[in-house]
């Protein structure tokens, strides 16, 4: 490997880093999750009989697809956040028959690859890739077309955000639409906590591995020494909450060293690593009435253990946003 000076990019990623395992309560951003062997176990983990959400929520658009594609329209200019492999997206297609596709994710090689693949397949459609981290702030290119954008957010990727954050985060995807425009987002919601231990620690260990992956991951960016096998994967609810907490928690006591710097962890101490944060219906219809967006229609499952949500403008702010 060549040893260039660190550019911008990576100082930031670097202080970033460096921040989190420093701080009073450690923690790591879970973006750090999906190198490429955390997004092959991320895959994984949505093939697991404990991991509903992705199964749930393909169930949901297979039983209601013409009902979602007659809500949604056809036409639109569909955008797509956290696009990965574009196959969820990709699967809509004959039923939305958007005009245009944009797939915006933060892995932008990936995604470049997957849209080149998707070209292919649907020859009409205009296409493009966008890499971008959206979480933190939103600028889509003048090339995705203003009108009528339909914004596709499935998943629960809105989970890992802390609700004041997806407040912000809905706020601005509704700066970015026209009166005409629309959201079909996906949610978890709140269940048996028995189930969501569950989802959260297969049986396998797919999960645990998953989440250790990352202490691989940060050792490669900031040059740190950390041995995955002085860690636990430890995974909760927090009723108080409303979300599951991943954590990685140190089996003994351990100094973890990097590029100009350490710090002793403690045992039974821990990294935080994500929250995916649950919700009930009423909590979505509040969410998207505060952010501007006014709910047209909500499917489940018959347990209800996920929700397809799909929003409008709510009048006054798009009269506003003009
Ligand atoms: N965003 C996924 C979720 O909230 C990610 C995820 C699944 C995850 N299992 C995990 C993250 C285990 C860390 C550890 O469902």
């Amino acid at each position: 490997m060549s040893k260039a000076p660190p550019g911008p990019a990576e100082h930031n990623v670097h202080a970033e880093l460096i921040a989190g395992l420093r701080a009073p309560s450690p923690y790591i951003s879970p973006k750090f999750l999906y190198d490429s062997l955390g997004s092959k176990l991320f895959e994984a983990i949505c093939e697991l009989p404990e991991y509903y959400p992705t199964r749930t929520e393909a169930e949901i658009f297979r039983h209601h697809g013409e009902q979602i594609a007659q809500a949604c329209g056809t036409g639109a200019t569909l955008v797509d956040l956290g696009a990965a492999n574009c196959a969820k997206a990709a699967k809509l297609f004959p039923l939305l028959r958007p005009t245009q596709y944009v797939a915006v994710d933060i892995s932008s090689e990936f995604v470049q690859g997957a849209v080149a693949q998707l070209r292919h397949r649907f020859k009409g459609v205009d296409m493009q890739a966008v890499g971008q981290d959206f979480s933190a702030g939103f600028a889509l290119p003048d090339t995705v077309g203003a009108h009528r954008r339909l914004f596709f957010y499935p998943g629960s990727s809105i989970g890992n955000f802390r609700p004041d954050e997806a407040v912000d985060f809905l706020t601005r995807l509704r700066a970015q639409c026209d009166a005409d425009g629309g959201l079909l987002i996906g949610i978890d919601l709140i269940k048996d906590p028995a189930v969501l231990a569950d989802a959260y620690d297969d049986a396998l260990g797919v999960t645990a591995a998953f989440n250790l992956n990352i202490l691989r991951h940060v050792s490669r960016l900031i040059g740190a020494n950390f041995d995955v096998s002085g860690w636990r994967h430890r995974s909760f609810y927090n009723a108080q909450r409303q979300r599951v907490e991943m954590h990685l928690e140190a089996r003994e006591n351990v100094s973890v060293r990097w590029q100009g710097g350490m710090r002793y962890f403690v045992r039974g101490q821990s990294i935080h690593t994500e929250n995916s944060h649950k919700y009930t219906l009423s909590m979505i219809t509040n969410m998207l009435e505060r952010t501007g967006w006014r709910l047209e229609h909500v499917w489940t499952d018959p347990k209800e253990w996920f929700a397809l949500a799909y929003a409008r403008p709510a009048q006054h702010f798009a009269a506003g946003a003009r």
